[in-house]
């Protein structure tokens, strides 16, 4: 295999993490205590293997983790209920709602009753509204592992052609969001799109993000195209369970001048923007309560 063009998830990750280490040890100094709360509904267990890493994670950075599991058949005033709680409670930094939910509940409303200040996801209307604009928000994990990895492989991303496949809102927008920011060209394809594949042969930068195994192959890809692949598919094969990508690796390598393996590319990157975005929450809600008490002092006068 050409190792060359492999982007390392793995390793970038550890990269943004040891500089979270960092920032976590530099805070506690300060007296500030990151503190990341996971609430787990249910026991999906693709869910329960990504939170458990999550809380594993946060503990390697220093950061503190609370995790709240609800059962199955929970109603959404009860999630409601303990989300409130830990708006409320000051000591926690970062509210993070596992997805997806059971199929009762309204997952939306639940993730707009997280305090914006504390969405670590980047979910909430106020964040999605402000990476839109252009805004220093807090911004979904997935999304900005895909960006670290694309500026790692290509630098400088202005006036490239990106196509995003796929159009959720934990992925396939912010991507889009995010690579416009960076000041690209951005296409988006999807589902009901007439000529997906005409598209992303147009494309300088291809992001893999719809959830079907091995969709895309060399025919799809401009040669040197660099491809961010999101997909984490469960397959089986040869009588082996095994994770494929959205994009047919062993097709797509030929072609491309770099592409992200699976597993070991974005999926790292994502728990590590996890513990990125928290530290920042920290940050920030720590100067928020130094302004408001700067305030009163100076109210008192
Ligand atoms: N389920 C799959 N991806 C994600 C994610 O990025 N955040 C949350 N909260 N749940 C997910």
């Amino acid at each position: 295999m050409n190792t060359a063009k492999l982007i390392d998830g793995k390793a970038a990750a550890n990269r943004v993490l040891k500089q979270v280490k960092a920032d976590v040890q530099r805070l506690k100094r300060k007296g500030i205590e990151p503190a990341l709360a996971v609430i787990l509904v249910g026991q999906d267990p693709a869910s329960e293997v990504y939170v458990r890493n999550k809380i594993l994670r946060a503990e390697e950075s220093g950061i503190r983790s609370l995790e709240y599991r609800l059962v199955a058949n929970s109603s959404q005033a009860e999630l409601l209920a303990l989300i409130a709680t830990l708006n409320a409670d000051a000591s926690v930094n970062g509210i993070l709602l596992q997805l997806p939910l059971p199929a009762h509940f309204e997952e939306a409303r639940a993730l707009q009753a997280i305090d914006p200040r504390k969405d670590v996801d980047g979910f909430h209307s106020e964040n999605v509204g402000g990476l839109s604009q252009g805004r220093d928000v807090l911004t979904p994990c997935t999304p900005s592992g895909c960006m670290q990895l694309l500026e790692d492989a290509c630098g400088d991303l202005s006036g490239k052609h990106a196509v995003v496949i796929g159009r959720s809102n934990i992925v396939g927008k912010p991507m889009a969001a995010l690579l416009l920011q960076a000041h690209c060209s951005v296409t988006v394809v999807h589902s009901r799109s007439t000529d997906a594949k005409a598209l992303c042969q147009l494309a300088d930068i291809v992001v893999a993000a719809v959830g079907r195994p091995r969709m895309i192959d060399a025919s799809w890809l401009k040669p040197g195209a660099v491809v961010i692949d999101v997909g984490i598919n469960r397959i089986e094969e040869n009588g082996r369970s095994r994770l494929v990508g959205d994009v047919d690796f062993d097709s797509a390598l030929p072609q491309v001048s770099a592409i992200t393996p699976v597993p070991g590319g974005v999926g790292p990157m994502t728990i590590a923007f996890l513990m990125k975005n928290t530290v920042t929450a920290a940050v920030q809600q720590a100067h928020a309560q130094r302004s408001q008490s700067e305030a009163v002092c100076l109210s008192t006068y």
